[in-house]
């Protein structure tokens, strides 16, 4: 799989996504951009020429059987990362899968397992993870120096154009604003604050019985609480902010891409504290995966195994909670 330090990647979906993420690609000197596969030779051979790609295949299969891909990187929709993650694994790649991960926890088991199983690498592309802003607030956060973490509030949202068969909405291909973009704040309240002991959900449905707006509160181990919303049906700021005893700090919008991070700690931080970004930030996660199979390792510690499978857990619970209500 690899020449010296360098690993040929494949993209699995020629779609949205998967565009942003080969630019973040072509920023990683390790990384070689080999293939694309779509389920149309058109489309993949557009994408290639555009991405600067070496190889294109018209199907997915023909990625799979391709013996010098190394990382197959899976832009697909929600409801197949299971079955391309799965096939990936079984064709000796290893994975590197779009949020969420899949669509329950279940599901996640079953890949963690397999790609155990196969001693391959596996991990969930949660960019922001990685993004050295999200780090650095996590940093200032840790330690006691600015006093007890309280509260985090965080919220993505979007005035998303109805159409029942998108992405977005339909039921069949996963949609639902938790899965797209309540995984962010999700996701953040989980990495600053571990597992949560009690949530509430209060959420609104779609006119496709996927969720629209939902407003999560939880509960966590020390007494933090978050307070976290998603939508697709307004334009919400998108920060996140986070409260200690000593003073907040807040993530600008778009929290769950930032560049930029502000504080009321006093003199011992700047205001705003602006933190290096290279590219357009999908290249970090590329650079973690690479890392981990420079290391030998098939789970990455920083997102781990665990992690996906404790947020994804978070995400049943919510979208059980949500359809509760939707069945009343
Ligand atoms: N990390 C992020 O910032 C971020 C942002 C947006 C989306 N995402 C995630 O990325 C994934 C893809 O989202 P996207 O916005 O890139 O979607 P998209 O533009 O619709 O692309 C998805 C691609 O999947 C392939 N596909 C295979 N079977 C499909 C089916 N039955 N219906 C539709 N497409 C199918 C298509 O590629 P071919 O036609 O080439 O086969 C399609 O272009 C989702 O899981 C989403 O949650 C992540």
């Amino acid at each position: 799989m690899a020449i010296g330090k360098k690993y040929r990647w494949a993209i699995l979906g020629a779609g949205h996504i998967a565009g942003k993420f080969a630019e973040g690609l072509a920023a990683c000197p390790q990384a070689i951009r080999y293939a694309v596969a779509s389920r149309q030779m058109e489309k993949a051979e557009a994408f290639r020429r555009q991405f600067g790609f070496e190889r294109a295949y018209g199907s997915y299969e023909e990625m799979w059987a391709d013996p010098d891909v190394g990382i197959v990187y899976v832009a697909t929709p929600n409801h197949l990362h299971l079955e391309h993650t799965r096939r990936s694994l079984m064709a000796g790649k290893a994975v590197l899968c779009e949020k969420p991960f899949a669509l329950h926890v279940a599901d996640v088991r079953e890949m963690v397992s397999l790609a155990r199983a196969k001693k391959l690498f596996l991990m969930e592309a949660l960019w922001s993870r990685f993004l050295p802003t999200i780090r650095r607030f996590k940093e200032e956060m840790m330690g006691g120096k600015y006093g007890k973490p309280l509260l985090l509030q965080a919220e993505f949202g979007f005035v998303a154009k109805y159409d029942e068969n998108s992405r977005l909405f339909a039921p069949s291909l996963g949609g639902g604003a938790v899965y797209d973009i309540g995984i962010y704040p999700l996701f953040l309240a989980l990495y600053l604050f571990g597992k949560p002991n009690s949530i509430e959900v209060v959420s609104v449905p779609a006119q496709t019985g996927t969720d629209m707006t939902t407003a999560i509160l939880m509960k966590h181990a020390n007494g933090e609480i978050s307070m976290l919303t998603a939508s697709f049906a307004m334009r919400l700021e998108c920060d996140a902010k986070l409260y200690l005893s000593g003073g907040s700090l807040r993530l600008c919008r778009m929290f769950h891409m930032p560049t930029q991070l502000t504080s009321s700690l006093g003199e011992a931080l700047p205001a705003e504290i602006e933190v290096e970004t290279l590219s357009n930030g999908y290249n970090y996660e590329a650079l973690e995966v690479m890392d981990c199979l420079d290391r030998g390792v098939t789970e990455s510690d920083r997102w781990s195994h665990e992690m996906s499978i404790d947020l994804m857990e978070l995400i049943d619970i919510v979208n059980q909670k949500a359809k509760e209500q939707f069945d009343r």
